[in-house]
């Protein structure tokens, strides 16, 4: 999407559609007040109603509800609602007279965010249908706002196209996205920009590595798996931060086979893959001065005569030796030996994302991302950026006892206990085993990565974690 500012008064603009928002117990701006339909205009949040009823789909009012109750989080809402009410109109080029809300920049980047979040579709699997064509993509957004905001706008418009890619990689099925595609999709993030190196190992590779747990889980399929890693240089002076990202490509659970009925949701349990991937190329892409090392494990997890077995043992990349006694906890052992391979390549600080447990989604639903981390620091940083972003996280504690159920009896540690006790948590102790002293947050997004159902995000993949990384790595360049 184009995206402009422009400081055209809003009656000379010519667009297809002009937005505007008001709040409870104001008037609408300028000439706008006196226009045709003005008097019915509703205010309350979220209400829709159309200026110049004798013109329908010239101008939209969206009501912004209680300017007391006025934050980032509505901006984006409303974009969203307006987004969609574009597209039904078959608008293609619409303008904003953002809200004054004394934050110019934050309700720019709002309103572009909203904006081509609210519009994303993932259609690509649809055949035409010539006598009900899907309505066009709204293709110019401009913001009749200050001159200044140019900056928040663009950087607004960076993050939220990476965030629509990563919710198509999310939704791609998985004989599309295999771990072969998300490491050719991640050669291609580093063609695209100068600063950013791809390395892709695969099988024999990994193998010769000894990252244990990626050759267990990867076993028993025969989908080859990938080990991606991007660098990005942006220099700076500040630590490296490794991003490491959950990258099942299916999970069926293994030999512990998973129910049928929602099985098919698990092609997107490589949307932290996603995300670390968009991630690093909006970075680059807005040139932040920062590194970068993300570490994306690769793989399916099936069920076969070469799949691992609940019982057998493992020996992770740091050594540790792990007894599986469930494979559909098949996250963990991917995420650990990657997080220790992050550490050694010098991560000097990590986020790992992972659609770890079905245990965040009984705790926090969809409205919260669990945050669990070894370092209090860098957890207020992530928890300002997922503020910030409205990509909400709660932190969970770490615990000695929670600790405790992860040793093994075989082996150093199990992957999953019998006792079902704080399963979050628990998955989240174990992956501590592989990061050392390196400050370490872990964001397990099993319930925010799709069915979220914001008007910016609707129910289907919902590309989390894009900006919120990006906001992190913005604050760490500063
Ligand atoms: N990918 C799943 C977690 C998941 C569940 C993601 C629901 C999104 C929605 C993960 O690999 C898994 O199967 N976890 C198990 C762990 C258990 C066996 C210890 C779980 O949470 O049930
Ligand atoms: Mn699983
Ligand atoms: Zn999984």
């Amino acid at each position: 999407m184009k995206v402009a500012v422009s400081q055209a008064n809003s009656s000379e603009i010519e667009v297809d559609l002009l937005a505007v928002g008001l709040f409870e117990g104001e008037e609408l701006p300028g000439e706008l007040a006196g226009a045709p339909g003005a008097a019915d205009v509703r205010a309350g949040f979220k209400k829709l109603s159309h200026l110049h009823p004798e013109q329908p789909g010239r101008t939209i009012v969206v009501g912004l509800g209680a300017g007391s109750e006025m934050d980032a989080e509505r901006v984006r809402v409303a974009a969203a609602l307006v987004a969609k009410q574009a597209a039904e109109l078959e608008a293609r080029s619409l303008a904003w007279l953002p809200p004054a809300t004394g934050q110019d920049e934050t309700t720019a980047e709002a309103l572009v965010t909203g904006t081509i979040l609210g519009g994303y579709r993932f259609d690509r699997f649809r055949s035409a249908d010539p006598s009900d064509p899907p309505p066009p993509a709204i293709e110019s957004l401009t913001l009749l706002a200050p001159a200044g905001v140019e900056a928040a706008a663009e950087t607004a418009r960076v993050c939220a196209e990476a965030q629509n890619r990563a919710r198509d990689l999310q939704s791609l099925p998985a004989n599309v996205a295999t771990p072969s595609f998300l490491g050719r999709h991640a050669r291609e993030i580093a063609s695209a920009h100068a600063s950013v190196s791809a390395e892709v190992l695969g099988r024999e590779q990994i193998a010769e590595k000894k990252m244990g747990g990626l050759v267990a889980v990867s076993q028993g399929t025969e989908e080859e798996p990938k080990l991606i890693v991007l660098r990005y240089a942006g220099g700076g002076s500040g630590p490296t931060l490794g991003l490491v990202g959950k990258g099942v490509t299916f999970d069926t659970g293994g030999i512990s086979l998973k129910p049928s009925a929602a099985m098919h949701e698990m092609k997107m349990d490589m949307s932290g893959a996603a995300a670390v991937l968009e991630a690093v190329a909006a970075i680059a892409e807005l040139a932040l001065p920062i590194d970068l090392i993300a570490v994306v494990p690769a793989t399916e997890n099936m069920p076969s005569g070469k799949a691992i077995k609940p019982g057998d043992v493992i020996t992770q990349y740091n050594g540790v030796t792990v007894e599986i006694n469930n494979t559909d906890a098949e996250g963990r052992l991917i995420l650990a030996d990657a997080l220790a391979y992050a550490v050694e390549l010098g991560a000097e600080r990590i986020v790992d994302l992972a659609t770890l447990t079905g245990a965040v989604v009984v705790a926090l639903g969809s409205t919260y991302a669990a945050l669990i981390a070894n370092d209090d620091a860098l957890a207020a940083q992530v928890e300002a950026a997922g503020g910030a972003t409205g990509e909400l996280v709660w932190r969970l504690p770490l615990h000695p006892e929670y600790k405790e159920l992860t040793k093994g009896t075989v082996a150093d540690l199990t992957n999953a206990s019998a006792k079902r006790k704080a399963g979050t948590i628990y998955a989240a102790s174990f992956l501590e085993e592989f990061v050392g002293d390196t400050p370490w947050a872990h964001l397990d997004i099993a319930g925010t990565a799709w069915d979220v159902g914001r008007a910016y995000t609707g129910n289907d993949a919902s590309g989390i974690g894009v900006r919120l990384l990006v906001e992190l790595a913005r604050q760490l360049a500063a």
